[in-house]
């Protein structure tokens, strides 16, 4: 242990991995039932029952963040436009044509966790939604390459900060990635907007993992908290996409471990 930051070791990343791999197929299956009339509730069914199958626990499900003073009540965070991130999965949200779902999900399976969100496009979607995802997704691709040993967190930080002003899109304020491992939330911090960098920089090593996630939103960096406690919006309710890798800092480099 180092400032607070695991450091993991091969035999360990590959038990993250195997709950990566999870990750991913589940993910996969639910981009796949994302149709206009399907509603949140019917994808964390599927969550639940796919996940028990392949012999994991949601990673989410009765689990307390560090940020929030209750237990999360379902396995998934589906949070579609103008939500930003942890959208509570809800029987009478239904999804519609031209929607922008972004789902994030998590599973333990032998003690180790894994996390990944992607953002699907519900048919056709209009020209600002689409930009914003490529956006956020250009920006989690460029975060992944810089996870090598001897950079700075900040690098990552400053990457996906840049990215959404080269795209001419905001990234939100407060929420980012983490460490993770035997936890889902573990240290460092991984902010996607430069305001919400500390005072100390954090230099990465091998053995450390990370969960990278740009949000991103069209019109502003500011959330709100939504009545249900949960669920974040964007301020000015436009539109926001988020991906989420879960990514090891090996001797060869970033592994990004949540694809299949
Ligand atoms: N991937 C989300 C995050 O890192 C997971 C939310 S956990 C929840 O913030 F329990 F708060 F939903
Ligand atoms: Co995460």
């Amino acid at each position: 242990m180092r400032k607070g930051i695991e450091l993991y070791s091969f035999k360990e990343i590959e038990k993250i991995r195997r709950a990566c791999g999870i990750v991913a197929e589940v993910l996969h299956i639910l981009a796949e039932n994302v149709k206009p009339g399907v509603t949140t509730w019917d994808l964390e069914m599927i969550a639940r029952e796919e996940t028990k199958k392949r012999g994991a626990r949601p990673a989410f499900l009765n689990y307390r963040p560090p940020f929030h003073r209750e237990p999360y009540p379902a396995a998934l965070c589906v949070s579609i436009n103008d939500e930003v991130v942890h959208g509570l999965p809800k029987k009478d949200k239904v999804i519609g044509e031209g929607d922008l779902v972004s789902i994030d999900f998590g599973v333990i399976i032998d003690g180790y966790a894994g996390d990944s969100a992607i953002t699907v496009p519900v048919g056709r979607i209009d020209p600002d939604k689409e930009r914003l995802m490529v956006a956020t997704k250009e920006a989690l691709r460029r975060a992944v390459e810089m996870a090598k040993a001897g950079n700075w967190l900040s690098e990552i930080v400053e990457t996906i900060h840049s990215t959404a002003e080269e795209f001419g899109v905001y990234p939100v304020l407060r929420y980012g990635g983490h460490g993770i491992g035997r936890k889902v939330h573990e240290e460092p911090f991984v902010p996607n907007n430069r305001k919400d960098l500390g005072k100390k920089d954090v230099k990465l090593r091998q053995g450390m993992v990370i969960a990278i996630e740009p949000m991103f939103a069209l019109g502003t960096e500011e959330t709100i908290q939504d009545g249900d406690g949960w669920t974040v919006r964007t301020k000015d309710r436009s539109p926001s996409a988020h991906f989420e890798h879960t990514v090891a800092v090996t001797k060869e480099g970033p592994l990004v471990l949540t694809e299949i």
